[in-house]
C-alpha cells in the first residue's frame, strides 16, 4: 500500500489492537505495531490490548492479566508515546461490548462463516466453539467504528475482519443515515505476513514456540531459533527472493529487509556467494539488536506497575469520551430512549 501522507489540517485517526492471549512476537511486531510506532506522530492514534477477545479461547485469569500489563509494557517500549497516543484495555471501555451487540444484529450468519480465523481457531479449538469466537468479528467492528478511524494499521491475516467491518459500517449507514467513517485496513509493504521458522508456509504464531520469536526471548533464544530456521531443500545455497520456490528465505529475508530497511536486491548483493550459513545468523544478529531495546525498556516500565496504573486509567478515560459519544448517536439511530440519567 502507498505511504500514506495525512491531511495537514486536521489530524486523521488510527486505531489498532492486539490480543493479550499469547506473548507478543516478531509477526506482532514487523506486521503491526513497528508501523504504529512509525505513525504515531502524525495521526490521532488509539491502541488497546484486546482482552474481550481473549476469552474466545480459554485463558488462565492470572496469565491474562500479566500479559495484558506485559503487552501495555511492551507497545510503550516499542515506541507508542502515553502522551501522543490513547493506550487503552479495552475492557475498561464497556462501550465496545455495547456496540458488539448492535452490530451482531446487522451481520450475517453467511458472512461470519465465511472467516477465516473462525475456521482455523475452530478447527484447533474443536471442543470450545463458542458463540463468542464466531461474533468475534462484530466485536472487532465496533471496536474499530466506535473512534470513526481512517486507518486499521494491521498484518494481512486480519484483512479479511477490516473487509467486513467496512461491509458493516456501510449497511448500518444506508439503513440509518451517515453514521460510522468507513476505514481502510494499514497493511506494510514488508513484514505483512512473517512466517514461521520452523514451518516457512505457516503465519508465525505463537502455537509453534519453536518457529516464533517472542519480543521478550533472550538474545541467546533469538540467535538459536534462526540458525535453526529451516531454509529450502534447494541444493542452490543461494540468498535469493522467490517466494514460491524459496518460502524459508523469502522469509528469513523480509525479515532482515523489515529489520533493516534494506532493499531485497541490496540483501541478495550483501550475501552473494555466502550461502545460508552465514545468512542466517546474520538475520538472527540483526534482529536481537532490533528487539534488545525494546526487551530492556518494556522490563524497566513493566517494574513501575503504578505507572502502568496511570497509562491505562488516563488512556481509558480518553478513550470513553470518543467512544461515548459514537454509541450515543448509534442507539438514537435505532431507536432506543435516551437515557435520562
Ligand atoms: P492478533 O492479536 O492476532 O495480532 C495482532 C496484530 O499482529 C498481526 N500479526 C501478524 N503480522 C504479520 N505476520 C504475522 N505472522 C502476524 N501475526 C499477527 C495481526 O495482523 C494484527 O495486526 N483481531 C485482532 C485484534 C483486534 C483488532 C481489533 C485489530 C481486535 N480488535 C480492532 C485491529 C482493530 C487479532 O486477533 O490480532
Amino acid at each position: 500500500m502507498e505511504p500514506i501522507t495525512p491531511a495537514a489540517e486536521a489530524k486523521k485517526v488510527m486505531l489498532s489492537g492486539i490480543q493479550p492471549s499469547g506473548n507478543l512476537h516478531l509477526g506482532n511486531y514487523l506486521g503491526a505495531v513497528k508501523n504504529w510506532a512509525e505513525l504515531a506522530d502524525q495521526f490521532d492514534c488509539y491502541y488497546f490490548m484486546a482482552d474481550l477477545h481473549s476469552i474466545t479461547v480459554r485463558q488462565d485469569p492470572k496469565a491474562l492479566r500479566a500479559r495484558t500489563l506485559e503487552l501495555l509494557a511492551l507497545y510503550i517500549a516499542c515506541g507508542l508515546d502515553p502522551e501522543k497516543n490513547t493506550l487503552f484495555i479495552q475492557s475498561h471501555v464497556h462501550e465496545h461490548a455495547e456496540l458488539a451487540w448492535v452490530l451482531n444484529c446487522y451481520t450475517m450468519f453467511g458472512e461470519l462463516s465465511r472467516m477465516t480465523q473462525f475456521k482455523d481457531k475452530s478447527a484447533k479449538n474443536s471442543d470450545n466453539i463458542n458463540a463468542g469466537l464466531f461474533a468475534y468479528p462484530a466485536l472487532m467492528a465496533a471496536d474499530i467504528l466506535l473512534y470513526q478511524p481512517d486507518f486499521v494499521p494491521v498484518g494481512q491475516d486480519q484483512k479479511q475482519h477490516c473487509e467486513l467491518t467496512r461491509d458493516i459500517a456501510i449497511r448500518f449507514n444506508n439503513l440509518y443515515g451517515s453514521t460510522f467513517k468507513v476505514p481502510e485496513p494499514y497493511i506494510p509493504k514488508v513484514g505483512a505476513r512473517v512466517m514461521s521458522l520452523s514451518t516457512p508456509t505457516s503465519k508465525m504464531s505463537k502455537s509453534d514456540p519453536n518457529g516464533c520469536v517472542f519480543l521478550m526471548d533472550t538474545p541467546e533464544d533469538i540467535s538459536r531459533k534462526f540458525k535453526r530456521a529451516v531454509t529450502d531443500s534447494d541444493t542452490e545455497n543461494c540468498v535469493r527472493y522467490a517466494p514460491a520456490e524459496k518460502p524459508g528465505v523469502a522469509n528469513l529475508m523480509s525479515i532482515y529487509s523489515s529489520v533493516t530497511g534494506k532493499t531485497f536486491e541490496e540483501i541478495e548483493k550483501e550475501f552473494d556467494g555466502m550461502g545460508y550459513g552465514k545468512f542466517k545468523p546474520a538475520v538472527g544478529d540483526a534482529v536481537v539488536e532490533t528487539l534488545r531495546p525494546i526487551r530492556e525498556e518494556a522490563q524497566r516500565i513493566l517494574a513501575d506497575k503504578a505507572y502502568l496504573q496511570q497509562v491505562y486509567t488516563d488512556g481509558a478515560q480518553r478513550a470513553t469520551y470518543v467512544a461515548r459519544k459514537t454509541l450515543r448517536k448509534v442507539y438514537k439511530k435505532v431507536g432506543f430512549i435516551e437515557k435520562p440519567f
